[in-house]
């Protein structure tokens, strides 16, 4: 990459509380090109999820980043959302006005084919929900393979959250986590070994809460109703904001610190189905496929959050 250079990603995702905090850390930090923002059924309908990124679009003042709806049903599995941790909305707490703005037409796994294909192989897939919208894509048109810089993914780990080995992403659409494993492009895995390090302690909510911005008062919002989900489902101190990790990432990889593992996803099995096994001792001696994210830089990492934050007064100011 030219030094200057953006990086540019796709954010695919399921707004989702710390969803919408990744959209505001990729549109908000200036080493990131947000091409566009597409949707997938995950935390909520997509119908949900969809309309809670055009919202959070609208509070940062978002315009130009075209929002596309994505796929509504896993691929094979039925449906299965989390409202017991992100609400019915799929993004309850804050009290948001409704956008103005619209999606575009183009369905989301047409615009990820177009825009790679279209591309000279520099654009990075950051999936953040379900994998059913990359999976489609690469099904659909495998030429789009080689075209892909990377895919950050937020799914997986060691253990689970969802049941007691597998992680939300994952378990609702494990064939197309399948797909995406196997899919030979260079992949780094945020896993719940990882997300659960960038908690939002109070010392963070506080931080963020001093930051004088709509945009700023929104993220302080979704975390207070996440801290209270994620006592009363987890038992957890502090919310984890698994999604940002990957953005973070995306703008300094030194964010976190990485193995490479080979990992591979269960579909079949009656009680692991949508485990992530992750060969962090070599016992397959299988070839790795994944840059496995082991250890986070929480201070880098908040220091980040906080800086996108502030850069929302200067929209405010403009308006
Ligand atoms: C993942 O599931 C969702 O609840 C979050 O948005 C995150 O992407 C964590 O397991
Ligand atoms: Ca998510």
């Amino acid at each position: 990459m030219l030094e200057n250079q953006k990086r540019k990603i796709i954010l695919d995702c399921d707004p989702g509380h710390d969803d919408a905090i990744a959209i505001l850390l990729a549109a908000g930090n200036p080493s990131i090109e947000l091409v566009g923002i597409t949707t997938v059924a995950g935390n909520a309908e997509v119908e949900k999820t969809t309309l809670n990124a055009l919202k959070v679009c609208e509070i940062a003042g978002l315009h130009d980043i075209p929002v596309l709806k994505g796929c509504g049903q896993p691929i094979v599995r039925k449906r299965e959302t989390a409202p017991d941790i992100h609400g019915d909305s799929g993004m309850d707490g804050p009290v948001l006005p409704e956008p103005s703005k619209t999606i575009e037409e183009e369905h989301a796994v047409d615009f990820i084919i177009r825009k790679l294909l279209e591309s000279d192989g520099e654009i990075t897939l950051v999936p953040t929900g379900p994998l059913t919208n990359i999976a489609m894509a690469i099904r659909r048109e495998p030429a789009i393979l080689p075209k892909i810089q990377e895919i950050v993914i937020m799914g997986g780990g060691t253990f689970g959250n969802w049941t007691p080995t597998a992680e939300f992403n994952i378990y609702v659409d494990a064939e197309a986590a399948e797909v995406v494993f196997d899919s030979g492009v260079p992949i780094t895995m945020m896993g719940l070994d990882l997300t659960h390090q960038a908690l939002a302690t109070e010392e963070v909510s506080e931080r963020i809460a001093a930051i004088d911005n709509p945009a700023a008062k929104f993220v302080s919002d979704l975390l207070v109703f996440f801290r209270k989900t994620y006592l009363e489902v987890f038992g957890f101190e502090h919310p984890p904001v698994h999604d940002v990790c990957c953005v973070a990432y995306c703008i300094d990889p030194s964010v976190v610190e990485a193995k490479k593992v080979r990992v591979d996803v269960e579909t079949k099995g009656e009680l692991t189905y949508g485990t992530t096994l992750v060969d962090v001792h070599g016992v397959t001696g299988r070839e790795p496929n994944v840059n496995f994210a082991m250890k986070l830089d929480h201070t880098k990492f908040w220091n980040m959050v906080a800086e996108a934050l502030k850069s929302y007064s200067k929209v405010y100011s403009d308006r």
